[in-house]
């Protein structure tokens, strides 16, 4: 949710790096963008425009001159519209101080009506500007110390930064919104709101910690705990994530891309330590309930989780949205473990179910894809999905990486982990048949016969259901068609009334013992008018199209919903959607 980009160094094309680095971050936020650069004058030159960095070829003159310090940002609108007023770099009337922002000051109309009452003139709706003229109020003691008393007045979770017209540096706080450090060459920092902006310079990262503060200067990058602004130490971490992993590779988008790479990330996931694994199932074993939270896709998966802890281990897990999270505290105990499944490992509403669940004194589980991530560094114990990075905004690899680690708990509290592994390994050669492009033909022709329907429903029944919850998150996501997804049995009970002549409904079904039931549904939807797209091992005479999907057994999750991905790409393709930068979202949600 934005992407914040900094750079201070040798190099005096600081304005191009940055534009360079916000370009890989534009996933973050793509309503509009800026940047920042303090010229050798001395003097801080902004240009700020609405729409994607992504299609930028030239910054304007200003910003070719030559300068060795520079930030920029690349907006997702939460406080005023899109306008090149709120875009960010937001300045101060004068110039004198300018600043970037991730994230929600939530006081910050009490702070801005204190501001205009003592003369500060705004020119955005943003909850941003107050930070540069509560700066610019504090700046008798110097720039430091004005910019640790801003960060004393504003509330909420935020990663800011700030530059000064009277020194060369760049401050950087945060408090909820991640902010990692990069130490490249020659005394050459960046500062970015994800580690793939800046893999091409370094893999040696500091990650800033909430309320902690770094500056860049002629000094190198020097960390401070807030609000007292004690100098600390920071450990070198050194990434392994190659540069290229963050490229498209040839495939016109990422979310395809991502898609194809299921064939090896699957085999990362599946080869998960067994200590570690048998580690969390036994305290799945002993726990006073065990909680499995996320938000989004990552949600779903917990419900997979719900339902894959249900049939291999026999054990009950509570599943929670990170967001709901509250309605959980009551029962939270020292016993308690919870299991967060996020892909970024920065998703708002998740830390802070894992903050109250740590205030209460559980057993915190993450399984993530960043591993440096904030989530990540809460946790007692990380299952990593090694999926390397995720770029397109609607989840993918990560998603099915995260299935295979739940299936795999699942087997391990079940004390039969060898058959876990067995049964994925094989879904995995299976994935491997599937992801190839006579099937992606297959799919594509399913996506010409419903390009223009303006509803999709998807059922599905047992761990199908969440998988249906899923496929609809995916169409909704980069199609743009209004998708919704079913509990199969559910359907008589409502949404039957939703059908009409040609309504696409995509059946999900397993070899498992909800299929004669599923087919039944799917057969009291096809009598009202709906075209039925079967996706599943088993051909169907109730199927207008089927898609087939391999037996899989327990990891049939997996497999069910990678056909799904694929047609929603599709459609995104055919209706001349971006499906990597799908409007209104953003990759990683860092607002409640
Ligand atoms: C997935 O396609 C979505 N973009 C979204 O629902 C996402 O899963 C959710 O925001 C959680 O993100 P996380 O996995 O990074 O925590």
């Amino acid at each position: 949710m934005c992407g914040i980009f900094a750079y201070f160094g040798p190099n005096d094309k600081a304005a191009e790096i940055v534009l360079k680095g916000l370009k890989k971050l534009e996933y973050r936020g793509y309503d509009s963008w800026g940047i920042a650069a303090k010229q050798e004058n001395g003097d801080i030159v902004v240009e700020k425009h609405v729409g994607k960095i992504s299609e930028v070829i030239n910054l304007n003159e200003k910003l070719e001159k030559p300068s060795h310090v520079a930030f920029g940002h690349s907006r997702w609108a939460t406080h005023g519209g899109v306008t090149e007023y709120n875009a960010h770099p937001h300045t101060t009337e004068n110039g004198e101080v300018v600043v970037v922002h991730n994230g929600i000051f939530e006081n910050y109309l009490e702070l801005k009506g204190e501001l205009i009452s003592q003369g500060h003139q705004f020119r955005s709706e943003t909850d941003t500007e107050v930070f540069a003229h509560l700066i610019e109020d504090e700046m008798e003691e110097g720039f430091e110390a004005a910019f640790i008393r801003a960060t004393k007045k504003v509330e909420g979770r935020y990663a800011v930064l700030a530059m000064s017209k009277d020194e060369n540096k760049i401050i950087a706080a945060r408090r909820g919104s991640p902010l990692i450090v990069g130490k490249g060459q020659d005394g050459a920092y960046f500062i970015a709101s994800d580690v793939p902006a800046f893999l091409e310079y370094t893999k040696d990262v500091m990650y800033l910690d909430d309320n902690q503060m770094v500056i860049l200067d002629k000094d190198g990058a020097r960390f401070f705990n807030l609000p007292d602004g004690k100098q600390i130490e920071k450990r070198i971490i050194s990434i392994d994530w190659e540069e290229e992993m963050a490229d498209k590779c040839g495939y016109p988008h990422f979310m395809i891309k991502e898609i194809m790479e299921q064939k090896e990330t699957i085999s990362r996931a599946i080869n998960l330590d067994s200590e570690l694994l048998s580690e969390v199932a036994e305290k799945i074993r002993g726990a006073f309930g065990t909680y499995i939270v996320g938000c989004g896709t990552a949600g779903k998966v917990a419900m997979v989780g719900e339902y894959l802890f249900a049939e291999i281990a026999k054990k009950h897990v509570n599943v929670k949205f990170g967001s709901e999270f509250g309605s959980a505290k009551s029962f939270l105990k020292d016993r308690s473990l919870v299991i967060a499944i996020s892909q970024s490992g920065e998703t708002a509403d998740t830390l802070e179910a894992i903050e109250i669940a740590k205030s209460k004194g559980a057993t915190i589980v993450s399984i993530v894809n960043v591993e440096t991530s904030t989530m990540a560094r809460m946790s007692d114990i990380v299952l990593p999905l090694k999926a390397g990075p995720e770029k397109a905004v609607a989840s993918t690899k990560a998603t099915t990486s995260q299935i295979a680690i739940l299936t795999l708990l699942a087997y391990a509290v079940a004390d039969d982990l060898n058959t876990g592994r067995k049964t994925l390994i094989e879904a995995e050669g299976k994935i491997n048949d599937m992801l190839n492009p006579r099937y992606e033909q297959h799919i594509e022709a399913a996506s010409d016969r419903i390009k223009d329907c303006s509803d999709i429903m998807v059922i599905g029944r047992g761990s199908n259901y969440p998988i249906a919850l899923e496929a609809a998150i995916k169409l909704q996501e980069v199609s743009y068609i209004h998708a919704e997804g079913f509990a199969g049995g559910e359907l008589k009970h409502g949404p039957i009334a939703l059908i009409s002549e040609g309504t696409p409904c995509i059946v999900i079904s397993s070899n498992d013992e909800y299929q004669k039931e599923i087919l039944s549904n799917a057969m009291e939807v096809k009598s009202r008018g709906a075209l039925i797209i079967g996706v599943g091992p088993e051909k169907s005479e109730i199927y207008d199209y089927w898609i087939k999907v391999p037996d899989a057994l327990n990891a049939s999750p997996i497999l069910n919903i990678i056909p799904i991905q694929i047609l929603a790409y599709k459609l995104a393709v055919a209706r001349q959607n971006n499906p990597d930068m799908p409007r209104n979202l953003a990759k990683s949600v860092t607002v409640k």
